[in-house]
């Protein structure tokens, strides 16, 4: 069932007020580091980059900031988080206004067409597997040829979960919606390529986080 509002456990999706309209998830601060050194690689010099899901903002702040030669357009379905994306954005003039995009309705990718680049994070727990598929194909639709897509988030290894914390965390996430939770490497390799993307070897990242890597080619 589609319902990408739908209630989460509290620590799912944290958002805390700071001055004006600017929120700040504690683990945004925390992860970005070692996002940007992984993703460094991947980037390209110029182009098109489109976050999914951007959150408080304080992820696309860093990328646009550390590859200045890409226009970054941020999205979120949350309006008060577009608001926070916009305040924490406003001095770089390479990050467009934040705009509302639900990754998990089809046809998207005709809005936002001819990426370079296509990011997210800390999404696919929070939806079903069929909203992920839909995410998925819209992603390697909305690519440009050679076009790369970089997820970043917590998964489980085949059928384990790398730790006690993240089965407690998936288990959290089905008490409030049977649909949700965590996907595994093989199941996000699966939708990449029946999406026509190519995976590369997810790479380990901290907090038993993995990143994960498709190219369209
Ligand atoms: C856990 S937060 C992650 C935010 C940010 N990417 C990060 O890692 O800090 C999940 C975000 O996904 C957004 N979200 C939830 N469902 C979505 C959907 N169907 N399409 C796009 N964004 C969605 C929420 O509004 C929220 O901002």
């Amino acid at each position: 069932m589609k319902n990408p509002l739908r209630k989460l456990p509290k620590s799912a999706s944290v958002a805390i007020p700071q001055d004006g309209q600017k929120l700040h998830a504690p683990a945004a601060q925390r992860n970005v580091e070692p996002i940007l050194q992984a993703i460094k690689p991947h980037i390209p010099k110029h182009g098109r980059a489109l976050e999914i899901a951007s959150g408080t903002g304080e992820h696309i702040l860093r990328y646009a900031a550390a590859h200045a030669g890409l226009s970054w357009q941020p999205t979120d379905i949350e309006p008060a988080r577009l608001n926070s994306i916009d305040a924490w954005a406003e001095a770089l003039p390479n990050v467009a206004n934040a705009q509302h995009l639900d990754a998990s309705t089809p046809g998207w990718a005709k809005i936002w067409p001819a990426q370079d680049v296509i990011i997210f994070s800390n999404l696919l727990h929070l939806i079903s597997e069929g909203e992920a598929r839909t995410a998925l194909a819209e992603s390697a639709k909305a690519l440009a040829t050679r076009g790369v897509l970089i997820i970043y988030g917590p998964f489980m290894r085949g059928s384990e979960f790398a730790s006690q914390g993240d089965r407690e965390f998936h288990e959290s996430l089905r008490a409030e919606a049977s649909e949700i939770g965590y996907k595994s490497v093989e199941w996000v390799h699966k939708a990449f390529t029946e999406a026509g993307l190519t995976p590369e070897p997810p790479l380990d990242m901290p907090a038993n986080n993995l990143l994960l890597v498709a190219r369209k080619s």
